[in-house]
């Protein structure tokens, strides 16, 4: 195996995780950057005409390293699609509260090859991949092009094989995670938490590690720094910064105390959210169809959005969401990695 692309500078050891479906703005990336962590555009659901401006405006507001997220295609689930009808049903009855129908439900890719093209054009400081492994022959171009592969994995076996792939590094996704399960798959009878996950991944392989899952303070970035991480990614943390584009019902809802669980109901695949009447009437039911599903309840979510209704809309969180704070992004990565520095300190101490 060739010797892996080294990690970009990031002097303060944070990342702020790619944030599909609003929250990850070019202003937040740059804002990110611009006090020494590594700031992540999100693909996924953007078109490649969208993802190209993207980029352009994160590389228009500074010379400051990020990346870019893309979503890896999922596996058609004939089984899954079979039960879609059933479901359409209770969507629809939900949609009725705002006057909306379900969507249409598709198989698509997100645009994957057309993304893939971008990214080697656009050479970002890290291209990720979620959901899936990239190509072989992806990796390939990337590697030509001097930009690094990361894979993000939920479990040793994923580790495996992603390096196996030639990933420089690996996201390692704890169950505590908000948002999607972004590991090879989203069946996990294991359900790591992120410390172990850490442990038993640093077991399979000697790539840097990524750390994400339920961190949002410094003691949290120094917890898996210390635990051998050699950067922390951090989602939820950075939800409620001015600017992320996070819609306001979200943003509302996380400072609401609200516990967090891991549901189907939104997407077909399973991700962490704050509990809602959506999740309590629908998780039961819902298919392991992504992404048929985000289709289907787009519509749906989309107008509880506009009513600022946060009953029927995915309201993604992971398990520290209580402790994310309305504060600028560069801010927040300052105190995050001087609160790290004074936990590693005070934990080297003797007593
Ligand atoms: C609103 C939201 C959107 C997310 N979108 C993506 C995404 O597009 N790509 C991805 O790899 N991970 C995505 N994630 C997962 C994050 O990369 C990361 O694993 C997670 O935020 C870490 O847990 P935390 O939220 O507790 O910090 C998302 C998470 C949230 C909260």
């Amino acid at each position: 195996m060739t010797t892996p692309l080294p990690l970009p500078p990031v002097p303060a050891r944070i990342v702020a995780a790619p944030m599909a479906g609003g929250p990850s703005t070019p202003a937040l990336v740059a804002a990110v950057g611009a006090a020494g962590g590594l700031g992540f555009l999100a693909a996924g659901y953007r078109t490649p005409t969208q993802l190209r401006a993207d980029v352009a405006a994160v590389r228009d507001r500074g010379p400051a390293p990020f990346g870019v997220n893309v979503f890896a295609p999922v596996a058609e689930r004939p089984e899954e699609v079979a039960r879609l009808a059933g479901y359409a049903e209770r969507i629809a009855g939900r949609g009725a509260r705002f006057g909306v129908a379900p969507g249409t439900p598709a198989h698509g890719d997100d645009a994957f090859g057309a993304k893939a093209e971008l990214l080697a054009e656009l050479r970002p400081d890290v291209a990720s991949f979620t959901f899936g492994l990239p190509p072989e022959d992806l990796v390939r171009d990337l590697h030509a092009a001097r930009v690094p592969v990361w894979v993000t994995v939920t479990s040793p076996e994923d580790a495996v094989a992603a390096a196996a792939t030639g990933a420089d590094a690996l996201v390692v996704q704890g169950w505590e995670a908000g948002g999607h399960r972004g590991g090879l798959t989203d069946e996990e009878p294991a359900q790591l938490g992120l410390l172990p996950l850490l442990a038993l991944v640093r077991r399979v392989t000697p790539l840097p590690l990524v750390a994400a899952g339920g961190i949002a303070d410094g003691a949290g970035v120094a917890a898996v720094l210390a635990a051998g991480a050699a950067l922390a990614q951090l989602g939820t943390a950075f939800l409620r910064t001015p600017e992320a584009g996070t819609p306001p019902v979200h943003a509302a809802a996380l400072a609401e105390g609200r516990p967090t669980t891991v549901t189907r109901a939104f997407t077909g695949r399973r991700a962490r959210a704050l509990v809602n009447d959506a999740v309590r009437a629908l998780d039961a039911d819902a298919p392991a169809a992504y992404p048929e599903v985000h289709f289907l309840t787009a519509p749906v979510r989309a107008a509880a959005r506009t009513a600022g209704d946060p009953e029927d809309a995915h309201l993604w969180a992971g398990q520290a969401a209580a402790l994310a704070e309305p504060v600028p992004a560069g801010e927040l990565v300052g105190r995050l990695a001087a609160d790290a520095r004074a936990a590693l300190d005070a934990a080297a101490r003797p007593r």
